[in-house]
C-alpha cells in the first residue's frame, strides 16, 4: 500500500517548492511531479512540512508528590492532533536510583505511544554507578542527551561539582548535556522569604524566580560546559538574561543552543495577577511567564538564530492537582501543557505576523532539533529515505483553542480562547495517517522508540578543537637544579 500527497507545496528548513510526495513502508520513497499511489491525500492550498519534533515533554512524570496527567497515550495523541510526530521525554531516576532502573520504568510507560519518541536521561545525583551506567545508556540504549536540573533543591537538583563531573563524562561519550538553568539555592531562599511574609499565592511563584536566577544559572552552565569541553543545550529559555548568555556564548564560538517555549513566547506575567486563584495556578511553571520585553527578546533570538528550537515542556496537571498548593505556592505542581497547540500558535503568532518565515518555522519546530539530537535526516526532513513523519498544514484552517475539544487529559488549556489560523489537514506518523481532516485516527502503540547515536557532528568538531587547544606541558631541556 502506497500513499501519495498531491498538489501541496513542500516547505523544509531551506526550500519551498511544489511537488508530490510518495510514501512506501513508512518512508518517503519519491518526491516529484504527477506521482501515483494507492491512497491519495489532497494537499491543495497546503504546506507539506516535516512533522514537528517536541524535544521537551514530561508524560506521566512523577513530580511534586503526584504524576503529570497526560501519559504517553493522551500526550502523543495531543502531539499528533497539532502536527507533532515525535516527542522526547525525560527519564528521571530518583536520587540514588540507577539509570538503567529508571529506564525500565520509562520503557513500561511508553508502550502506548501513538507517535515516535525518545528519551533524555536525567542525572539527579552523582556516583560511580551513574558514571558507569552513562556509557550503557549511550552505547546500548541509544540516548545521547543528559539532563541536569540546577533548580528543585532537595529533589532533582545537582550541584556544580556533580554537573562538572557529568559534563566531562558526556564529553567522553559524545553526549550532550541539557540544563534546566535556575539557581535553586536562591529560589529556595526567596520562596521561604515570600512565604514568611504571607505571600503564598501563585503570583509568588513568579516573584521567587526572577530573570536573574535564570541568567546566573545559564552563565554558570555555559562556563562549566566550556571547561568540560562539551556542547550545551539550555531548556526553556524564558528571559533576556538567559538569552543574552546564550547569544554571547555563541558569538564566542561556544556550542550552545537555547530553547524557548511556545508558552513563554505568547503568554506573559500578567497571567499570575488574575484574581482567580485557579487561573493563575494553572499557569505556574518554571521558569514563570515573563514581561513583553523578555518575549521580544525570545522572538528576536528565533529571528537572528541565537535561539534554535521552540518546545513546550508539556507537563500538564489538572486543576485538582494544582490545588495541592492552596495556601502555599511552593506546593503547586510546576508545569503547563502545550503539545497540541505549539505548531498552530507559532504559525499564528510567528509566521502570520511576519516574525518568522515558513522555512524558519520548520527549522525551529523540527529540523534544528533533529540535527542537535543526531536523528537528521531520518527525522526533521522531507527527503527520499526519511521517515514519513509529515504534517500537511492548511494555512487557512482556523479554530479557537478550547479545553473542551483538546486531546490532553486535563480540564483546562492555558491558551483557552486564543484564535489560531494554520492547522494540520493531515498528520502522518511513519506513513500512517493519524489526523485526517481534523478527525483523529491515531493508534496507541504505533509509536516506536528512536535510538540516537552519540558523537554527532557538533560533538565531534568540539572534541577535536578541545583536544587541539588543550593545555600542554612545556618540554624544557636545561632544567635548573632545585635551589636548596
Ligand atoms: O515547570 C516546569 N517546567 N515543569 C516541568 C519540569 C521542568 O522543570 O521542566
Ligand atoms: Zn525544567
Ligand atoms: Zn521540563
Ligand atoms: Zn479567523
Amino acid at each position: 500500500m502506497t500513499t501519495v500527497i498531491k498538489n501541496g507545496t513542500i516547505v523544509t528548513a531551506d526550500l519551498t517548492y511544489v511537488a508530490d510526495v510518495l510514501i512506501e513502508n513508512g518512508v518517503i520513497a519519491e518526491i516529484g511531479k504527477d506521482l501515483k499511489g494507492d491512497e491519495v491525500l489532497d494537499a491543495t492550498g497546503c504546506y507539506v512540512m516535516p512533522g514537528g519534533i517536541d524535544p521537551h515533554v514530561h508524560l506521566e512524570m512523577p513530580f511534586m508528590g503526584t504524576y503529570s496527567a497526560d501519559d504517553f497515550e493522551s500526550g502523543t495523541r495531543a502531539a499528533l492532533a497539532g502536527g507533532t510526530t515525535m516527542v522526547v521525554d525525560f527519564c528521571l531516576p530518583s536520587p540514588g536510583q540507577g539509570l538503567l532502573d529508571g529506564l525500565k520504568m520509562w520503557d513500561n510507560k511508553s508502550t502506548r505511544a501513538a507517535c515516535d519518541y525518545s528519551f533524555h536521561m536525567a542525572v539527579t545525583w552523582w556516583g560511580e554507578q551513574v558514571f558507569n551506567e552513562m556509557e550503557i545508556v549511550v552505547k546500548e540504549r541509544g540516548i545521547n542527551t543528559f539532563k541536569h536540573f540546577m533548580a528543585y533543591k532537595g529533589a532533582l537538583m545537582v550541584n556544580d561539582d556533580e554537573m562538572y563531573a557529568s559534563f566531562k563524562r558526556c564529553a567522553e561519550l559524545g553526549a550532550i548535556p541539557l540544563v534546566h538553568a535556575e539557581n535553586g539555592d536562591v529560589v529556595a531562599e526567596l520562596s521561604a522569604q515570600l512565604l514568611a511574609a504571607g505571600n503564598n499565592g501563585p503570583e509568588a511563584h513568579a516573584y521567587s524566580r526572577p530573570p536573574q536566577v535564570e541568567g546566573e544559572a545559564t552563565n554558570r552552565a555555559i562556563m562549566i560546559a566550556d571547561m568540560a569541553g562539551v556542547p550545551l543545550y539550555v531548556v526553556h529559555t524564558s528571559c533576556e538574561e538567559s538569552h543574552e548568555a546564550i547569544r554571547r556564548a555563541r558569538m564566542q564560538g561556544k556550542r550552545v543552543w537555547g530553547e524557548p517555549l511556545i508558552q513563554h513566547l505568547t503568554l506573559d506575567e500578567s497571567e499570575y495577577l488574575n484574581p482567580d486563584w485557579d487561573h493563575s495556578a494553572r499557569r505556574v511553571m518554571s521558569p514563570p511567564f515573563r514581561n513583553k520585553q523578555h518575549q521580544d527578546s525570545l522572538w528576536a533570538g528565533l529571528q537572528s538564530g541565537s535561539l534554535s528550537v521552540v518546545a513546550t515542556d508539556h507537563c500538564a496537571f489538572t486543576t485538582d492537582q494544582k490545588r495541592f498548593g492552596v495556601g502555599d505556592f511552593t506546593k503547586i505542581p510546576n508545569g503547563t501543557g502545550g503539545l497540541e497547540d505549539r505548531l498552530p500558535m507559532l504559525w499564528t503568532y510567528g509566521v502570520s505576523t511576519g516574525r518568522l518565515t515558513p522555512n524558519e518555522f520548520v527549522a525551529v519546530t523540527s529540523t534544528n532539533i533533529a540535527k542537535i539530537l543526531n536523528v537528521y535526516p531520518k527525522k526533521g526532513a522531507i527527503l527520499v529515505g526519511a521517515d514519513a513523519d509529515i504534517v500537511v498544514f492548511d494555512p487557512e484552517k482556523e479554530k479557537t483553542i478550547t479545553a473542551a475539544s483538546q486531546q490532553s487529559a486535563i480540564d483546562y488549556n492555558v491558551f483557552e480562547g486564543k484564535h489560531v489560523k494554520g492547522l494540520p489537514r493531515y498528520t502522518l506518523t511513519r506513513g500512517m495517517v493519524a489526523v485526517m481532516d481534523g478527525e483523529m485516527q491515531a493508534q496507541s502503540g504505533h509509536g516506536k522508540f528512536v535510538k540516537r547515536d552519540p558523537a554527532g557532528p557538533v560533538s565531534r568538531a568540539l572534541s577535536s578543537w578541545k583536544e587541539l587547544t588543550a593545555p600542554r606541558k612545556v618540554e624544557r631541556s636545561g632544567i635548573p637544579a632545585s635551589g636548596v
